[in-house]
């Protein structure tokens, strides 16, 4: 969609964006050349086979990982050649993941968790179980904030990793695969809750899916293959599908 005056600034700016990863004794060329734009309060969807470098992206655009060569700005801010402490204090104040396995720590329990990145960021005790308490209740999880991850479904869980992504008050919530290891109708709730996030909250929420049902919630489906944009528009059925005749059509079941 091209810039119309009065439209706010890019939250995220990426620019001929090329990833390589060591191999042997050469190297492996994850990525080649993206280019994309995300304005803030956008709620968007990237697919694409296994191995077309959706998580690779989504570690350069969550500050995780940095690029071999091209331009990477969030909120106007060339991040592109940032140091590791830098990166560090971007995500930490920025960024919010959610991954396909939760990743919560089995001995915390659900308040615990969440409190734990604002120890990080240095919010006294008391503020922070309150907190916690507060985003366990926007999640839906007022009633188990003493339950450890093992007492809790797995859709539950989601709602935990999701209400400590939250934490710090992200502008960005970056999720791989949020709903991958969920039944249909858990998987349903959570993009629900995203979705609910996105529009209520103002956050801007990036996830990467292999299911077509998924991204058609979301507004904008960005394609990639073999590390390159192939698709990047509205959830048509046509671009949930890969695009008429397309070769990705050629690797669905
Ligand atoms: N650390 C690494 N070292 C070397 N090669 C890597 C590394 N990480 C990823 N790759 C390669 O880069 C390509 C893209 O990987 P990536 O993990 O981004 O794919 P993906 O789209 O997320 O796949 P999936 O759907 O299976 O999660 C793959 O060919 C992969 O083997
Ligand atoms: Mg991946």
């Amino acid at each position: 969609m091209p810039a119309a005056p009065g439209d706010p600034p890019p939250l995220l700016a990426l620019e001929d964006i090329v990833k390589d990863y060591p191999s042997g004794a050469g190297s492996f060329r994850a990525l080649h050349g993206v280019g994309m734009t995300v304005r803030p309060g956008e709620f968007l969807a990237i697919m694409g086979p296994s191995g077309s470098g959706k998580s690779t992206l989504m570690n350069i655009i969550g500050a995780l990982d940095t690029p071999t060569a091209g331009r990477f700005r969030f909120d106007g801010e060339d991040i592109s050649a940032l140091s590791e402490p830098a990166l560090a204090r971007l995500r930490n104040r920025a960024i919010g993941f959610v991954f396909q396995q939760f990743n919560l720590l089995p001995r915390l329990t659900a308040r615990a968790n969440v409190a734990l990145p604002l120890v990080y960021a240095g919010v006294p005790a008391r503020e922070r179980l309150a907190r916690a308490d507060a985003l366990l209740a926007r999640v839906g999880l007022a009633d188990r904030t003493g339950s450890r991850p093992a007492q809790l479904s797995g859709g539950q869980q989601q709602r935990v990793a999701i209400a400590r992504a939250l934490a710090v008050g992200p502008r960005l919530l970056l999720a791989d695969e949020p709903t991958g290891a969920l039944d249909t109708r858990t998987g349903a709730e959570i993009l629900g809750l995203f979705k609910a996030l996105n529009r209520e909250a103002g956050v801007t929420v990036i996830l990467v899916t292999h299911d077509p049902g998924v991204a058609a919630a979301t507004d904008r489906v960005i394609r990639i293959q073999d590390g390159r944009i192939l698709h990047d528009g509205p959830p048509t059925p046509d671009a949930l599908a890969g695009g008429a005749g397309h070769h990705y059509a050629a690797v669905a079941p």
